[in-house]
């Protein structure tokens, strides 16, 4: 048996050691603006997302992003470095954006081997383009799988590589926007990247016709989804880390110029997306509350470096989840980033951590990460 000294003298070596092994991040302190905001008005707590269902369980994990083409098949990239068309209640596989290895899907490491398909669009000839999230911006032919690179993270911009590819539109003269959230961070280790709450991350835009690659906004906070208004003369786009939406002029006496339009989020915002009310949808994929047992994980940790700095060393990334709660929740943001509307799933039923919005017709795709599932809201009531 060990005596009381014993137990001490090993405590305090584990303690020690802890304090001694270097920390992977190198946090910034983060206040938010204020306590998450009330629950009331627009963000008053109901049960409208959960009126749908979940297609494909088992076989389709984390849906990022959307696209549809005109004849209404519907084109998403998963954890697992796969493409897929849907049409309807059917399923078919396009292409793997790396190497198709047995581990993909099981294992994040494996991510950067495997790939992991983020933002894509549908070009004016009918191809994919797709923003891999570790390789670099892609066309697919969707029909026959066949892929081009088109600029490789390796190469980044201005010098700096691509960390961590993730939004991605098509304006309408063909320009290609997409953002890199973290020059540093690469997808699996977003925790890290949302605790460290660094300005490592750009909104850049690939032309296809010179395959120019240009620097629009550098030093934003984990840059996220966005999305044009109706006539292209701004963008909304979400910093993910700091619950922040900025609105980015494209056109007019403003254009180039930044401002936010809604801060202190109730929760961290991921895509943003155009409804055909002209309204702009948000993914939240996690929200501000009060758990149970704790006030909101990362406004309690967020101002201290040194803590972030600790906690790291203790978690493993894989356990972050269960820190957050399971609450699915979308809000629907006027032209000024104005909240004008939420929807939410309190218990998880359809879902919860939504990263995207994609209306078609009365149909609403919800994506997310890494749930193994697609939840469809069966209308916006
Ligand atoms: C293409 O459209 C985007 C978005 O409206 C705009 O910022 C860009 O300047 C346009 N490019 C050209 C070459 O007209």
């Amino acid at each position: 048996m060990l005596g009381q000294s014993s137990v001490r003298v090993v405590l305090l070596a584990v303690a020690v050691g802890l304090y001694l092994i270097p920390s992977p991040i190198d946090p910034e302190p983060y206040i938010f603006e204020g306590p998450p905001p009330a629950l009331d008005g627009p963000l008053a707590v109901n049960t409208r997302l959960q009126r749908g269902r979940r297609l494909f369980s088992g076989r389709l994990k984390g849906p990022e992003s959307f696209t549809a083409d005109q004849s209404g098949n519907i084109y998403t990239g998963t954890v697992d470095g796969k493409l897929w068309r849907i049409n309807k209640e059917s399923l078919t596989f396009i292409t793997q954006m790396g190497q198709n290895v047995p581990e993909c899907g099981t294992c994040m490491d494996y991510e950067p081997v495997c790939g992991r398909p983020h933002g894509l669009r549908l070009d004016r000839d009918g191809q994919l383009i797709v923003a891999d999230s570790y390789q670099g911006l892609f066309k697919v032919d969707p029909w026959t799988g066949e892929k081009t690179l088109l600029h490789s993270s390796k190469e980044g911009a201005d010098g700096i590589p691509f960390g961590f590819l993730n939004g991605l539109e098509i304006s309408k003269n063909g320009t290609v926007f997409f953002t890199d959230s973290s020059s540093k961070w690469g997808r699996r280790h977003v925790r890290y990247e949302v605790l460290e709450t660094n300005q490592l991350g750009r909104l850049l835009s690939y032309d296809p016709l010179t395959g120019d690659v240009r620097t629009l906004l550098d030093s934003l906070y984990m840059p996220n989804g966005f999305a044009f208004s109706p006539d292209e003369d701004f963008l909304l786009l979400a910093e993910t880390s700091i619950g922040h939406i900025i609105k980015f002029w494209l056109k007019g006496p403003k254009a180039g110029s930044k401002e936010t339009v809604l801060n202190n989020m109730i929760g961290y915002p991921d895509n943003i997306r155009l409804s055909d009310r002209g309204t702009f949808l948000v993914g939240i994929t996690t929200v501000r509350f009060h758990g149970r047992l704790f006030p909101p994980f990362l406004d309690l940790i967020g101002p201290y470096p040194a803590l972030k700095r600790f906690i790291v060393k203790l978690i493993p990334l894989s356990w972050y989840n269960v820190l957050l709660p399971k609450y699915g929740l979308v809000l629907e943001l006027g032209p000024d980033g104005e909240v004008i509307d939420s929807l939410h799933d309190p218990t998880g039923s359809l879902t919860w951590a939504v990263s995207d919005v994609f209306q078609q017709g009365a149909h609403y795709y919800l994506g997310s990460t890494d749930l193994p599932f697609l939840p469809v809201l069966e209308e916006w009531s």
